[in-house]
């Protein structure tokens, strides 16, 4: 596998032409698919639901990491499981049953993952490590993209990376965002193995180039 994996975020893709867009990321290099999903509640923005993950899901094979900045989750699992989602993430902060939906995704036959708000430390998932094939930590407050890299984030990222290796699982571990050429490789030295990008792939003409520059030369 490349190293990093490089998940482009259509948060920051043409929507009137999304479609081509994940093609065009697909045909650029891109590893996964990241596709944010925001309810206006549990974040200050709203995006799109399992119809538009549905729609896109014929344009590429590539993996489809659903990240649903909503709250509540369960009952909306099913629906992006069936609209294709292979990846179903969920915040640590979006509700008391965490454990609970994790299984459910598994049930669902998607791979669980879960996320970290910036103010959440890394022990807040230590009881669900058993329970997820990716980790997400955010470098940014979830909710819009374009926003400035967090370093304070760097010591959890590695922290996480010891308790990926202390479970002796294979677990992929994933940051999102503000990654851009510069912030790219602090986030790849401190431990993460896959990189989210919005702004820094479709805020470029050139999307090859733009996802190029994310890997160590
Ligand atoms: C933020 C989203 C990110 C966002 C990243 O709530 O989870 O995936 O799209 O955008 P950039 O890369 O522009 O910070
Ligand atoms: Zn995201």
């Amino acid at each position: 596998a490349p190293f990093p994996l490089i998940a482009p975020s259509i948060l920051a893709a043409d929507f009137a032409r999304l479609g081509e867009e994940v093609e065009a990321v697909a045909q650029a290099g891109a590893d996964w698919i990241h596709l944010d999903v925001m309810d206006g509640h549990f974040v200050p923005n709203i995006s799109f639901g399992p119809a538009v993950v549905k729609a896109l899901r014929g344009r590429t094979s590539l993996p489809f990491d659903v990240h649903l900045m909503i709250a509540p989750v369960d009952p909306y699992l099913e629906a992006f499981a069936k609209a294709g989602a292979d990846q179903i993430l969920i915040h640590i902060e979006a509700g008391p049953h965490t454990h609970r939906s994790l299984q459910l995704i598994r049930q669902l036959g998607a791979k669980p993952g879960i996320v970290l708000c910036p103010a959440t430390p890394a022990e807040a998932i230590a009881e669900v490590m058993d329970l997820v094939d990716v980790i997400l930590v955010m470098t940014v407050n979830p909710g819009f993209g374009g926003q400035k890299f967090l370093t304070s984030q760097l010591p959890k990222i590695t922290r996480i990376r010891d308790m990926i290796a202390q479970s002796g699982r294979d677990i992929r571990l994933a940051v999102d965002g503000g990654i851009d050429a510069q912030t790219a490789p602090l986030a790849t030295q401190a431990g993460a193995d896959v990189l989210i990008a919005g702004s820094a792939v479709y805020g470029k003409a050139d999307y090859a180039a733009a996802i190029a520059s994310l890997r160590p030369a």
